[in-house]
């Protein structure tokens, strides 16, 4: 089912799936909702899926000129809230990520679990944040331009019916909304110390051949909350849900089901 709630003035759109216990999948940059389709008809097998376009992306509306990640964790709570569910799992994929583990800051007695989907703790590196000005120039100049590369660098060996799927879907993105989010990545700040506090279970998935964020750059923080799991996909890049549908989804859904299962104070 498709909804659509407000959020500090703002339409925020997202898709219902599904009965039971609750994970929101929360999309990586520049996608938006529309990536989670297979995945989220899978899941929704045995969960309630709960998928948000983030502010600015896809048919959510901005908010404002700037999009922090906390920014966007205050838009998933709100949206939650509405629903009237109080204790769901977080998946981030990349920037979901990002936005998942502000989540897990601001409100971490919503959590029963969070999934780093192809995604970090680390803040940006000073040369890191040089290329999001970079990005930024190009996403306003150069939009198709920088669509068409950032799309080819989510996957190891992008099949065309990936790309041009994907490529569709980014096209339905705003210039401003990108900008916004970009900006919001860029000052996000290092959430390692939200890690090591969390009270919940925490899953890493990771592709061995993730060009945006390599493997053995995020591997660190992978030890560092006391309730841990890894899954490293071989055969992936930065979009295990397409490249490795079947053990993305077996890990989540394994995760997911321990997790439910863990007594709530
Ligand atoms: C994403 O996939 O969400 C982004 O590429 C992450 C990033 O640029 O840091």
């Amino acid at each position: 089912m498709i909804s659509y709630t407000t959020f500090k003035n703002a339409r925020i759109h997202y898709s219902d799936q599904g009965e039971g216990r609750a994970i929101v999948l929360l999309h990586g940059f520049p996608l938006n909702l529309q990536v989670w389709e297979e995945f989220s008809e899978e899941l929704s097998k045995h969960f309630r899926v709960i998928a948000i376009d983030l502010p600015g992306f896809g048919e959510s509306e901005s908010i404002g000129y700037f999009h922090s990640m906390e920014l966007m964790a205050q838009c998933v709570h709100e949206v939650m809230r509405k629903l009237n569910l109080r204790r769901y799992i977080v998946a981030g994929h990349s920037m979901g990520g990002y936005a998942g583990l502000a989540f897990g800051e601001l409100f971490p007695e919503n959590l029963r679990g969070l999934i780093m989907f192809h995604s970090s703790s680390y803040q940006d590196s000073p040369e890191k944040k040089l290329d999001r000005d970079r990005s930024i120039e190009n996403i306003k100049k150069r939009t198709k331009t920088f669509l068409k590369a950032a799309t080819l660098n989510l996957f190891a060996n992008p099949k065309d019916e990936h790309l041009k799927k994907v490529r569709e879907i980014v096209s339905k993105n705003s210039v401003r909304g990108m900008v916004e989010a970009t900006e919001g990545m860029k000052d996000r700040k290092d959430r390692e110390i939200i890690l090591r506090f969390s009270e919940y279970p925490v899953l890493f998935i990771y592709g061995k051949h993730d060009k945006i964020l390599p493997l053995e750059k995020m591997l660190p923080q992978t030890e560092v909350p006391r309730d841990t799991e890894t899954v490293l996909l071989k055969n992936a890049g930065h979009m295990g849900f397409y490249e490795a549908k079947e053990e993305s989804l077996n890990a989540i859904i394994k995760f997911a089901n321990r997790c439910f299962r863990m007594p709530v104070e």
